[in-house]
């Protein structure tokens, strides 16, 4: 079986020193995979390069078995991954149904889950309220919505819990399950009440290489794990 996303060999060096090196990585259809890692291990810069905002200066990523490393943004964007930032991107002074209307304009792609998404993050009964107005944690499913809006096969997270209480964060991992029946995930976080919930696949990267993959509960109790990371949150 191909693998939706292979990531081969991945080295990015920024002047004189290696952000990444000898990274390589899979993900299947409609599967989630969480990177956690400590600070500057390199986790924002393997997603960059995964929507090709940064070129690896070593190895290739294939999307469906097509490589897509130097390939315009736009175009890795088409192919079917998309990406909710850490940066608010809600209009603000627009409806929740306007600004998932935009973001589904915005690529002139076919509407592949239309009506679904708003059901699927949770704001039907918000419909028309103006997204500006929305509580944190729902602004962010909001910009999940949007990310989703035209239907990838591929979703990356970068922090998606950030900020949020913590019934906001178990309910954006319960929003990640269902998520999962249609399309395959990626999160980087580092709220483990969030990674335990997600109870995925976890790889713990660390000084630019992958350490330990693995279900979470086995990368929670592995010593390694707790000596680079875990032990000191
Ligand atoms: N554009 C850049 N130019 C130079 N160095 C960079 C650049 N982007 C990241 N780095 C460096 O690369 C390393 C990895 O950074 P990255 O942001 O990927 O870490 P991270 O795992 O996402 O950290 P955090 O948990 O703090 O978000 C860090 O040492 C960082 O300072
Ligand atoms: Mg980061």
């Amino acid at each position: 079986m191909t693998a939706l996303l292979e990531a081969k060999d991945i080295g990015v060096r920024f002047g004189g020193l290696d952000a990444l090196s000898g990274i390589s990585f899979s993900i299947a259809e409609r599967s989630l995979a969480c990177i956690i890692g400590p600070n500057g291990a390199g986790k924002s810069t393997f997603l960059n390069v995964l929507t090709g905002t940064q070129k690896p200066t070593a190895g290739s990523v294939l999307f469906r078995g097509n490589p897509i490393s130097g390939l315009p943004l736009h175009r890795i964007a088409r192919a079917g991954i998309a990406r909710k930032f850490q940066i608010p991107s809600v209009f603000p002074s627009m409806s929740v149904a306007d600004n998932l209307d935009i973001a589904r304009r915005g690529t002139g792609s076919a509407p592949a889950l239309e009506g679904d998404v708003i059901e699927l993050i949770g704001l039907s009964a918000k419909r028309e309220v103006k997204a500006g107005e929305l509580p944190h944690g729902e602004k962010q499913w909001l910009e999940i919505g949007m990310a989703i809006a035209t239907g990838p096969s591929l979703l990356l997270l970068d922090e998606p819990t950030a900020g949020m209480t913590p019934q906001e964060t178990q309910a954006t991992a319960r929003l990640i399950h269902r998520l999962q029946a249609r399309l395959a995930i990626i999160a980087v976080e580092h709220d483990i009440s969030f990674v335990r919930a997600l109870d995925a696949d976890t790889l713990v990267l660390h000084q630019g290489r992958f350490f330990r993959r693995g279900p979470f509960a086995e990368i929670e109790a592995d010593p390694a794990v707790r000596d680079v990371y875990l032990g000191r949150r």
